[in-house]
């Protein structure tokens, strides 16, 4: 298997099991891998515009869906929950209770307005990461549900993210790593300031 990963900061790298379950066997270089994950996720973005609404955007089903719409073509193991220690999320085994949790919690925040819309989906994106439910693709999948919660569930507009893809490093994700890091800590301001900027 000769693919060479480079992680960026802020990335959870692969073990080799995970390396394992590429598809596409081609693949040789991290750029060839950034640009089919890339083309995948595409194929992704083309599935969720064709939908008017989607009624169940904070569920575990279709999250685990939205995942292996983003990967499924490049990894066998997107929408699989991981079964390895990854250096952000929590310990594995806690993954599918800590989502349960989630998903309540949100629901509870949308149905008594607890926080102001952009609010609910910044939160939720981050404690989504947090988890790190998938071998990888997280920050991708997170940031994608802040838009899908954005859309479907207060018919905002969709997130800006810096005008940034943020998978290279640039000091837009700097930028970002940085409100993820107040985030953790509970201030939530810089990640929603990111988000739209
Ligand atoms: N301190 C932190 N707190 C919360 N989340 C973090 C922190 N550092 C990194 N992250 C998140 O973890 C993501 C990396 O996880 P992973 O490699 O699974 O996602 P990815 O989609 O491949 O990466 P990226 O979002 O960089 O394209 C980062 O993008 C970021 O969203
Ligand atoms: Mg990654």
């Amino acid at each position: 298997m000769g693919l060479i990963l480079t992680y960026e900061e802020g990335q959870t790298p692969l073990d080799p099991e995970q390396i394992n379950g590429l598809k596409i066997k081609t693949i040789s270089t991290q750029q060839q891998l950034n640009e089919f994950e890339q083309t995948n996720i595409n194929e992704a973005l083309k599935w969720l515009n064709s939908k008017r609404k989607i009624k169940a955007v904070l569920s575990e089903e279709f999250m685990i869906q939205l995942h292996k719409r983003m990967l499924g073509m490049v990894w066998k193991w997107a929408g699989q929950f991981r079964r390895t220690e990854t250096n952000i999320g929590i310990d594995w085994t806690r993954i599918s209770m800590e989502l349960r949790l989630l998903v309540d919690d949100a629901n509870f925040w949308v149905e008594h307005q607890t926080y102001l819309p952009e609010e609910i989906a910044i939160r939720f994106k981050h404690r989504l990461v947090s988890i790190h439910c998938f071998p990888n693709g997280n920050g991708r999948h997170s940031r994608i549900m802040a838009d899908l919660i954005a859309l479907h569930v207060f018919g905002l507009n969709k997130f800006s993210w810096g005008n940034s893809s943020l998978v290279d490093s640039s000091e837009q994700r700097k930028m970002y790593l940085k409100a993820l890091q107040l985030a953790d800590n509970g201030d939530f301001s810089q990640l929603i300031k990111f988000a739209r900027s």
